[in-house]
């Protein structure tokens, strides 16, 4: 089966959206109005209370973006060298390096935040709705840009230097948070992309009663 974006139904965008770092095409910009359009459909994803806090700062100015770049490979290098993550392939980790190389080359990068900073004594319940009224939003941002031909890498490591990247674009830290930092690119390569690997369903569902 094909899974090029014209042929993807539902089943197969949501299984074959991978974190793209190697594939992303360097030399195509991509269109603003292209991004408009998968973000405005991002704005219908559930966020707490609906209050719609979250914000979208794109980025595809070349010295803005190597500016970002810089910390972001300072953070993905200081990560990698001290605890490489076991679940990661060698593969995966070359791959996440090479996107800490050519970060500044990506035709566009999406900082996604909220209002508020988060107080660090919050209860459990007010941290999850502080971020996972982003994440929705950021998924399914991807997935449209899937659907459209576009690959995506949904980052978070450039949040160790959250400061210096605020100062660097704008952002009055002390007010907004940011949460996470997508790649954007159009897709090289003529294979499609297979499913993301995940574990046997088994292990990680129970039902009714705890049984892990
Ligand atoms: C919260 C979160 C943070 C992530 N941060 C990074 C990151 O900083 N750099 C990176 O290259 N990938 C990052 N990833 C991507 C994961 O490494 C990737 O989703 C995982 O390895 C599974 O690969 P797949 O998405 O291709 O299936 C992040 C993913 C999530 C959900």
């Amino acid at each position: 089966m094909s899974d090029g974006p014209a042929t993807l139904d539902i089943d197969g965008l949501l299984t074959r959206t991978p974190t793209v770092r190697r594939r992303l095409d360097l030399t195509r910009p991509v269109a603003r109005p292209l991004l408009a359009q998968c973000l405005r459909l991002a704005l219908h994803a559930p966020n707490g209370g609906n209050r719609q806090n979250w914000w979208f700062l794109v980025i595809d100015d070349p010295e803005t973006k190597a500016g970002i770049a810089q910390y972001y490979k300072a953070a993905s290098d200081a990560y990698l060298d001290a605890a490489p993550p076991a679940a990661m392939s060698e593969r995966a980790v070359a791959g996440v390096r090479h996107l800490a190389d050519h970060l500044h080359q990506v035709p566009a990068l999406v900082l996604a935040g909220t209002r508020g900073r988060l107080p660090h004594d919050a209860p459990l319940a007010r941290q999850s709705s502080f971020f996972g009224s982003v994440y929705p939003a950021v998924w399914s941002f991807m997935l449209a840009a899937r659907s459209r031909g576009l690959g995506t890498a949904l980052t978070t490591v450039h949040l160790a230097h959250e400061r210096e990247v605020a100062a660097l674009v704008g952002i009055p830290a002390d007010e907004m948070t940011q949460v996470a930092l997508v790649a954007v690119g159009h897709t090289t390569g003529e294979s499609g992309f297979r499913p993301t690997p995940r574990q046997p369903l088994d292990e990680v569902v129970s039902w009714n009663r705890w049984q892990q």
